[in-house]
């Protein structure tokens, strides 16, 4: 007789693929090391040289050799497709939550959303090419660190998706990331998990693990069963929110989903739109410069934006930065703030770029802490945790700690180390072990079942005359397996 080969007993590779609108993240680690501070993020990616990067940018474009570039190869200036993860569910997310600037880039009428894609290429093509370009750097890397056992070891893919995606985009995703050769080996696994609750896996067990040492959580009773906590990822293109209940905190952590996942397109990019319309509004008739790569992805304008943004909110925020724009023929126009080789931004031009999306984040943590209240009256919202790279900035952190502490019981924020990556190595505690042990149905299951009439509950308009027995019976109904709750 034969018996299956026991791989899982034998030890396993987990690898947490953080497919992102901007930057990709991978990490991994043995199944018989799951402890979360071992999990490895990759950080060298072609094009970086010798630097250690956690991600890598979500880009292909061309190299001047005339040759396929992508992540870090890509130079400032240099021609590049990026944001096309978006384009995969131009439709998803609520309208209250989706940042109109954003959702402009998404219409394929509009052509920054035609410059995402290459000629004749799909959302999903791209995916594809992207993804499979990735797969080979994270081969190479474990044939690195497993030279003598990565060709017999089993490996568990575990790849994110938005949770505020619908079935068919994630189940897309899921397709080009096996048709990138993620699972392909015959041992090999492929599954996906949402972002948030890759975070949450990976926020709330470093959180968890480490308890005593981490500031946002001496508060220890906003850490204890029948507590509830919201999980907020804001990436790059959405902000992506779920909300748990602690269940347990020893002798392992165990929550439950209280809210279904729901989210917006209102990430960081809405930021890089809505400065792009400022300046739009200031050239005027010179607008048309702006045209094209020069100030499209990866360019200097959009480089030098990249860093006063990450910069809003901190201490080291000038009065009136500096943006480099890096287009030569631009006049200048010292009343609107336009110079030979920069652009004036004052602190209030900053705060418009942000506010309005900074609104639409606070707007869906306002409205899950609420949605979570009246599901689960006796269980208090007590936190946030914040991940992703726009869960760092400053500006947003501060604007969030002032709605919290206006809550009542107060909210406590947490930002867990290296939050940038944390959804890459949720991904992987995830694989290991999740912590969530029931989740919200996010639809009705059923299946369609025709039963003999009933004149009290059908409709006559839906009978026919059985074949085989002769009998009336309704072809309206259905069979009811798994209901939501409402
Ligand atoms: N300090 C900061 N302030 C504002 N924005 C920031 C900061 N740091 C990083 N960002 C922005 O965060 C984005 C990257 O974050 P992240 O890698 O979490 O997004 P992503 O995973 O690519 O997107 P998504 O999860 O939406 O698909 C970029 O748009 C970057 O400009
Ligand atoms: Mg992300």
């Amino acid at each position: 007789m034969l018996i299956e080969k026991p791989v899982e007993r034998s030890g396993f590779l987990v690898v947490g693929v953080d497919f992102g609108t901007t930057y990709t993240g991978v990490a991994y680690a043995h199944s018989e090391v799951p402890d979360p501070n071992r999990i490895a993020v990759i950080t060298k990616w072609p094009g970086a040289g010798t630097q250690t990067r956690p991600k890598v940018p979500t880009e292909i474009g061309t190299l001047p050799s005339g040759k396929r570039g992508w992540g870090w190869q890509l130079r400032a200036g240099m021609k590049r497709f990026g944001g096309f993860k978006l384009l995969l569910d131009p439709k998803a997310g609520d309208k209250a939550y989706n940042d109109e600037q954003l959702l402009l880039t998404l219409d394929p009428g509009d052509p920054s959303a035609r410059s995402q894609l290459r000629e004749g290429e799909s959302a999903t093509d791209m995916a594809t090419e992207y993804l499979a370009l990735i797969y080979e750097e994270v081969m190479t890397a474990l044939g690195r660190r497993f030279p003598n056992s990565l060709g017999g070891l089993k490996i568990k893919f575990i790849i994110t998706t938005p949770a505020m995606w619908s079935r068919a985009a994630q189940h897309n995703t899921l397709m080009a990331a096996r048709a990138a050769g993620f699972g392909s080996r015959p041992q090999d696994h492929l599954e996906p998990v949402t972002e948030p609750e890759a975070a949450a896996c990976y926020a709330m067990k470093e959180v968890n693990v480490s308890e005593g040492q981490v500031a946002c959580i001496s508060d220890s009773a906003s850490w204890q069963p029948d507590r509830q906590i919201i999980i907020c990822d804001a990436g790059g293109g959405t902000v992506d929110l779920v909300t748990y209940a602690i269940d347990q905190v020893h002798p392992f952590l165990k929550v439950l989903e209280t809210v279904p996942p729901r989210g917006g397109f209102c990430g960081a990019t809405s930021l890089d739109e809505r400065f792009l319309q400022l300046l739009r509004r200031r050239l005027g008739r010179q607008a048309r410069l702006l045209d094209g790569p020069r100030a499209g992805r990866g360019s200097r304008l959009m480089q030098s934006f990249d860093d006063v943004k990450r910069n809003f909110g901190t201490s080291h925020y000038e009065e009136g930065e500096l943006i480099e724009h890096g287009i030569r023929g631009i006049r200048e126009d010292i009343d609107n703030g336009i110079e030979e080789e920069y652009i004036k931004l004052s602190h209030d031009d900053m705060k418009s770029i942000f506010d309005p999306v900074i609104d639409k984040v606070l707007t869906l943590i306002q409205d899950m802490a609420k949605e979570a209240r009246r599901r689960e009256p006796t269980k208090p919202v007590t936190g946030i945790i914040l991940v992703g790279g726009f869960g760092e900035s400053m500006y947003l952190t501060q604007r969030l700690k002032r709605w919290a502490s206006r809550q009542s019981p107060p909210v406590f924020l947490c930002n867990p180390n290296e939050s940038w990556a944390a959804i890459a190595k949720g991904a992987v505690c995830y694989g290991l072990e999740g912590i969530v042990h029931r989740r919200v149905l996010p639809c009705h299951y059923g299946a369609v079942l025709d039963s003999p009439f009933d004149a009290d509950i059908h409709d006559p308009n839906y009978t026919y005359t059985s074949r085989w027995s002769k009998e009336l019976y309704s072809s309206d109904g259905m069979e009811w397996f798994a209901k939501m709750v409402g």
